[in-house]
């Protein structure tokens, strides 16, 4: 892994991931400490200053959302940091937990403290079963040391954390599909309310984060020098951890500072596309992303420019193709996966997906007529606005930018 900054993987290659010592050795744990000494609503403040926003997708104001969760009043109530990492080409989190789980951890104990929850649970997904001997590790050891379990550094507050693995549905990263997974029931999404905020896991209250999210925490607790916020500027301060793939020379999870060009991501970290062929699109934020051409190269990676040019920051994944692969034959593979990954269970997806898909393989034929486009430009927008989850509502992210961007494949007679 390259990186440009050092911010949330400043540990990473400093200590030894299986050893609670060596990561006491580099000054972990030092965040905690500083929570506990501060009042929780100061923690959230905090983390609103510094403007995060949650990394796993939606870009919810993290210091608000934990300043909500803590404003419910209940005897018990959880955490969860979501490590389910089921877009395509996400790969960040990953690094996170291999890298530095202690910090993962430490991070979930000062979200429980600042919350006032008793149980943290990570909802790590089934392909990365590899790594749980290495969060097990992490919290059995946090454990020993009294910095997780009961009585926490004796000061009288008690937090647990249990680890679950998913089975493989992407669907259940959205958060009331993880919830019912961890509960033991199939993973499909809810409706909203009740928000998780006041009736999540096990109709408690919870707050639920994704890794990259926690694991600023603990930097920003001690960042006295202000190093976070002086990257970037306007709402996308401080820095983040891009997964970069496809066809790239070197791809790999890069920490930017926000305000980075997407040319410089693609050009410079990642060396350019290999093998002398010219881009075709980039999707940006995995599956459930919008695509774009060249023209978004100069285009600085934060939250408002991004949007700007008709993309979001999603995932954080950034996917180069190139001229290899049509645009068509990019979103017939983009429909298998939601095809395959709608969970069924509300018809604008279920039936959308599968129309969708019907549509786009006539055009591969050449037997799609101009009513059929029409008709996938319909279904896709019917499904944007009525299906029950973030599943549904992005799954035609890519299909309705691509008939922006290359709205010529989209006449009959076109070429892809
Ligand atoms: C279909 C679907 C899949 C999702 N998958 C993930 C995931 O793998 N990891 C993740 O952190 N968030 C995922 N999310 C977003 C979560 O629902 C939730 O917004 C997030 O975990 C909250 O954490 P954050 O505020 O720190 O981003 C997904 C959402 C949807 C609709
Ligand atoms: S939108 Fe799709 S994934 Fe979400 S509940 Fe409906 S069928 Fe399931």
């Amino acid at each position: 892994m390259g990186n440009d900054v050092r911010f949330i993987t400043r540990n990473f290659g400093k200590y030894d991931p299986m050893s609670i010592d060596s990561y006491l050795s580099i000054g972990g744990y030092a965040g905690l400490k500083r929570a506990m000494a501060m009042d929780g609503e100061d923690i959230a403040s905090l983390i609103a200053e510094a403007k995060v926003k949650g990394r796993g997708g939606a870009a919810y104001d993290m210091g608000r959302k934990w300043s909500q969760s803590r404003a419910v009043k209940a005897p018990h109530k959880v955490v969860i940091c979501n490590a389910d990492e089921g877009e395509t080409c996400t790969f960040k989190d990953r690094e996170l937990i291999k890298n530095d789980p202690f910090n993962l951890i430490e991070a979930i104990t000062i979200c429980g403290y600042t919350v006032n929850a008793q149980d943290g649970y990570i909802y790590l997904r089934e392909e990365y079963r590899h790594l749980r001997p290495l969060l097990l590790n992490a919290i059995k050891q946090a454990e020993e040391k009294n910095l997780l379990g009961d009585n926490i550094q004796n000061a009288g507050f008690n937090f647990h954390i249990h680890l679950y693995s998913g089975a493989g549905a992407y669907v259940c990263g959205e958060g009331t599909a993880l919830i019912r997974s961890i509960e033991g029931k199939a993973g499909r999404p809810r409706k909203k309310p009740p928000f998780m905020k006041v009736s999540g896991l096990y109709a408690l209250p919870t707050c639920v984060n994704n890794v990259e999210s926690f694991s600023i925490v603990p930097h920003l607790l001690i960042d006295d020098e202000r190093e976070y916020i002086s990257y970037g500027s306007g709402e996308s301060l401080g820095t983040k951890l891009v997964s970069l793939g496809g066809n790239v020379r070197r791809p790999g999870v890069y920490e930017i500072p926000f305000g980075t060009t997407v040319r410089d991501i693609i050009y410079d970290l990642g060396q350019g596309i290999p093998g002398g062929q010219s881009l075709r699109l980039i999707q940006f934020g995995g599956a459930s992303g919008k695509i774009s051409d060249g023209r978004i190269l100069d285009t600085p990676y934060t939250y408002d420019d991004l949007k700007a040019a008709g993309v979001t920051v999603g995932s954080g994944s950034i996917l180069v193709v190139d001229s290899r692969t049509s645009v068509l034959d990019f979103l017939r593979m983009t429909q298998d996966f939601f095809s395959e990954e709608s969970c069924g269970q509300c018809t604008p997806c279920r039936e959308g997906n599968l129309h969708i898909k019907i549509i786009l393989d006539k055009m591969a034929r050449g037997e799609a007529t101009q009513a059929d486009i029409r008709d996938m430009k319909k279904i896709a927008t019917i499904m944007s606005i009525s299906s029950l989850c973030g599943l549904g509502e992005s799954a035609q992210n890519a299909l309705l930018s691509a008939m922006k961007i290359f709205p010529k494949i989209f006449e009959i007679g076109g070429v892809a």
